[in-house]
């Protein structure tokens, strides 16, 4: 908190808009408001870099009708954006994560389709796009993030045809097969189509964009680019999202971190084998497979409460969504069960925790982990893999990774697993408790580099400097080599 941001009017040449920004109001339970950092991958990614440019954060505080701005942090102004209750409901958790989220994690729930959510969604991004339109300056820079504010790129161009529009979406970006139910799905890509620039986490994003565009949409694509019928060329392309691995290691390297994760070792029972999940609560996460290999291994006496407890961490997402309830209740129900069943007095199996933790509290438990255990069914990129890498100082300690996490891509030398497949969990999970201390260290010296050399400061900077690149407008149609 210090740079003023400038007075109340002014405009801005960047602009990041975002459903969240990175501080959410909380009344607490003496009504005073206070503010705490919000949950979740995007804000963990963008925060930290924005905080280097002057500019303003556009979005919501995370409570009903509340326009109340919260401090500027660093040189970034931050704008709220008000939503009502009901907004909240059809917007919030009805579209963006019933319809979606689930849509775009492989259906791995049932998307639910209604017209009065959909109305809620196209109301709610023309909210943001009218409060950008309104912030930035001539020829600004728009950095519009994720699939709450899909329709966003579109409405702002209308508004303001001058200004050089970015979208990157944070979670995977389905194929046509599956993006083809959504009874919008013509409305949702026009609206990215106002975008300059369209950032994916993996490539196959960005190719199921151009080639839903293509079917879809009926522009002309050749690789990825779209050309559309005034002369504007769009451009979709992977940037996949990473840490602040330099301040993260740094943290992790304080001798309060490392008395903390020795701490918490000791609370453990210091056993052979501490494992670690680190999630939202979410069902995309895969934690109650990994959970039942795990309950599975001690079942067959592959391992001992006694020389192995899993540490699960959860943060409690999206609460009022019904799929996230049964989710919470279903955790519960099969942690009691694995206690019940295996643990001893002092001894449970899993230490089970439902909380948000600080930096550096989440830095002491990656010290603390031999094994990071991090099995979504799917997911854009994953950070919590990155940050565990970031944190092993030794080159010590093994990563269990779905490859349908974007970050497989890059963190090869993982134990890569599918998540669907229990038997093949427990053998990885066996292998990676019994792996030599030399194999964990080539793995891990590889994926530290992988992970320092792609930070999230390069990949805003990749991003950014794409989009200031992007070619202007030439006026004039174009005929490109059409793809089959
Ligand atoms: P998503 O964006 O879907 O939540 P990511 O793994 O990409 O998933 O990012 C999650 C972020 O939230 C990470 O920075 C992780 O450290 C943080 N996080 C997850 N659980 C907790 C928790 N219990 N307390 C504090 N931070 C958490
Ligand atoms: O991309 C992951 C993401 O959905 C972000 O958009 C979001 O800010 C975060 O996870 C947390 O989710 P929510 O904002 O719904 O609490």
């Amino acid at each position: 908190m210090s740079v003023d941001p400038g007075p109340a009017d002014a405009t801005y040449d960047l602009v990041v808009v975002a459903n969240r920004l990175p501080v959410d109001r909380v009344v607490e339970d003496d009504g005073s408001v206070s503010w705490r950092r919000s949950p979740g991958g995007l804000v963990t990614a963008v925060e930290p870099v924005m905080q280097k440019y002057d500019g303003a954060w556009v979005g919501w505080t995370g409570g009903p009708d509340s326009d109340e701005a919260p401090p500027d942090e660093s040189g970034m102004r931050l704008v709220p954006v008000a939503l009502s209750a009901q907004e909240i409901e059809e917007f919030y958790e009805g579209f963006s994560n019933g319809t979606l989220w689930p849509l775009y994690h492989d259906v791995v729930a049932k998307p639910e389709f209604h017209r009065e959510w959909w109305d809620a969604y196209v109301t709610v991004n023309r909210r943001f796009a009218e409060k950008v339109a309104s912030l930035a300056a001539e020829n600004a820079m728009v950095w519009v993030h994720d699939y709450q504010l899909q329709l966003v790129p579109g409405m702002l161009r209308e508004l303001r045809a001058d200004l050089r529009i970015g979208f990157f979406l944070h979670i995977p970006f389905p194929p046509a097969e599956l993006f083809a139910q959504l009874p919008w799905r013509r409305q949702i890509l026009e609206g990215l189509l106002g975008a300059d620039l369209v950032g994916f986490q993996r490539p196959g994003g960005a190719q199921n964009f151009v080639r839903l565009v293509r079917q879809r949409v009926g522009h002309k694509t050749h690789r990825d680019l779209v050309y559309l019928p005034d002369g504007r060329v769009v451009e979709a392309a992977a940037f996949p999202i990473s840490i602040d691995f330099p301040g993260l290691a740094e943290l992790s390297r304080s001798e309060e971190v490392a008395a903390r994760a020795k701490e918490i070792r000791e609370q453990l029972g210091n056993p052979r084998h501490v494992l670690l999940g680190v999630d939202r609560l979410d069902y995309t996460k895969g934690i109650f497979s990994r959970l039942r290999a795990f309950a599975e291994l001690l079942a067959e006496g592959q391992i001992d409460v006694e020389e192995a407890v899993f540490l699960q961490v959860a943060t409690p997402s999206r609460e009022r969504v019904d799929e996230y309830r049964r989710l919470r209740d279903e955790i519960d129900r099969l942690v009691g069960h694995i206690n019940g069943d295996y643990g001893r007095i002092g001894r449970p199996a899993i230490s089970y925790l439902h909380a948000s933790y600080p930096r550096d509290e989440m830095a002491a438990m990656f010290r603390a982990a031999d094994i990071a255990v991090v099995t979504p069914l799917r997911d854009g990129m994953n950070l919590v893999a990155k940050e565990y890498v970031a944190c092993r100082q030794q080159d010590d300690g093994a990563l269990v990774l779905s490859e349908f996490a974007g970050a497989a891509d890059e963190l090869k030398q993982a134990f890569l697993v599918n998540p669907y497949d229990i038997n093949g969990m427990k053998s990885t999970l066996l292998e990676a408790m019994h792996a030599q201390p030399r194999d964990l260290a080539r793995r891990m010296k590889a994926m530290r580099k992988t992970v320092k050399e792609h930070d999230v400061v390069a990949w805003a900077a990749d991003f950014m400097g794409r989009l200031s690149e992007v070619r202007p407008s030439h006026h004039k149609r174009v005929h490109p080599v059409e793809d089959d």
